[in-house]
C-alpha cells in the first residue's frame, strides 16, 4: 500500500478520543472500556476502518477493535467514524468500536491469552516477494501471536482478491495446524453474499471486476490438509 504522509496525523491520532492509547495496560481488562463482557472481535490491518465502522453498527453487542500500523491511515477512520458518530440517534451513541495504531506484531503484548473471539484480515498487504513470506499476516508466524490471543472457538476470517497469495494462504494455514473450515474463490457469488460487508478496498478492486476470496480457519486437532480442487470451485461449509 502507497502511503502519504499527512503532516500533523502524529498529534491528532495522538489526542483522539477514539483511539486506546497505552493499549498494553488493558492487557486482560478490555471488558473495562467497554462497559461490558462481549465478546471481543478485531481487525489487524483496517485502514480507514469502512468494515468494522459498519460491522459495528449492524452488531452493537460484540465489541470492536481496529488495528492499524500507520498514523497516517488511522487519522482517516478517526475522521470517518466522527462523521458517522455524529450523524447517530443521540440516545444511541457506538459504544463498540475503538482503533489501536498498533503493529500485529504485538498482539500478546495487548491481549491475555484467550482474549479475542475472532480476527478479521481484510485485503492484507500481500508481500509478493518469499523472502519476505513471513510478514503476511496469514504466515505461520502470525498465526501463532493468533493462537495465542483467541479464544478456544476463536476464528481467523481472511478475505483478499489476490489469488496468488489465497493460494499460499490455502497452504500455509493448514501447514500451521490450523483447520480451513470454509473458503470461496468467489464470495460475491455466493448464496449469502448479501451478508457481506465491503471493505473500501474489496469495493474498489469488486468494481474493477476482481473476484473476492475468503476464507475462514480455526485450531485444527491436527494439521488437516484441504482438499483444494474441492475448495476452488466455490465454498465448502462457513
Ligand atoms: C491493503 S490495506 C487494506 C485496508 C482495509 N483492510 C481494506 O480492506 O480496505 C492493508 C492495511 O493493513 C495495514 N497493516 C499491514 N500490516 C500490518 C500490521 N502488521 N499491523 C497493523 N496494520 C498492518 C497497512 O498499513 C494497511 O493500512
Amino acid at each position: 500500500m502507497r502511503l502519504r504522509h499527512i503532516p500533523g496525523c502524529e498529534e491528532f491520532v495522538a489526542e483522539s478520543t477514539s483511539v486506546v492509547h497505552e493499549p498494553e495496560k488493558l492487557r486482560g481488562h478490555w471488558r473495562e472500556l467497554f462497559g461490558n463482557s462481549a465478546p471481543l472481535e478485531l481487525e489487524i490491518g483496517m485502514g480507514k476502518g469502512q468494515f468494522l465502522r459498519r460491522l459495528s453498527l449492524l452488531r452493537p453487542e460484540v465489541n470492536f477493535l481496529g488495528l492499524e500500523r500507520y498514523e497516517s491511515v488511522l487519522m482517516k477512520a478517526i475522521q470517518r467514524k466522527a462523521r458517522e458518530d455524529e450523524a447517530l440517534p443521540k440516545e444511541r451513541p457506538r459504544k463498540n468500536l475503538f482503533f489501536l495504531c498498533e503493529d500485529a506484531k504485538r498482539l500478546p503484548e495487548l491481549f491475555e491469552a484467550g482474549e479475542v473471539s475472532k480476527i478479521y484480515l481484510n485485503f492484507s498487504d500481500p508481500w509478493p516477494k518469499t523472502s519476505h513470506a513471513q510478514r503476511r499476516l496469514t504466515s505461520a508466524s502470525f498465526l501463532k501471536l493468533y493462537d495465542i490471543v483467541l479464544s478456544p472457538e476463536g476464528s481467523v476470517e481472511f478475505k483478499t482478491d489476490n489469488t496468488a497469495l489465497f493460494a499460499w494462504s490455502l497452504a500455509e494455514i493448514p501447514r500451521a495446524g490450523w483447520d480451513i473450515v470454509y473458503a470461496t474463490h468467489d464470495l460475491h457469488a455466493e448464496p449469502d453474499a448479501g451478508q457481506n460487508i465491503m471493505t473500501e478496498y474489496e469495493e474498489k478492486f469488486s468494481a474493477k471486476g476482481q473476484k473476492i476470496c475468503k476464507l475462514v480457519a480455526v485450531r485444527g486437532a491436527g494439521i488437516t490438509s484441504p482438499d483444494l480442487s474441492r475448495i476452488s470451485q466455490s465454498s465448502s461449509r462457513q
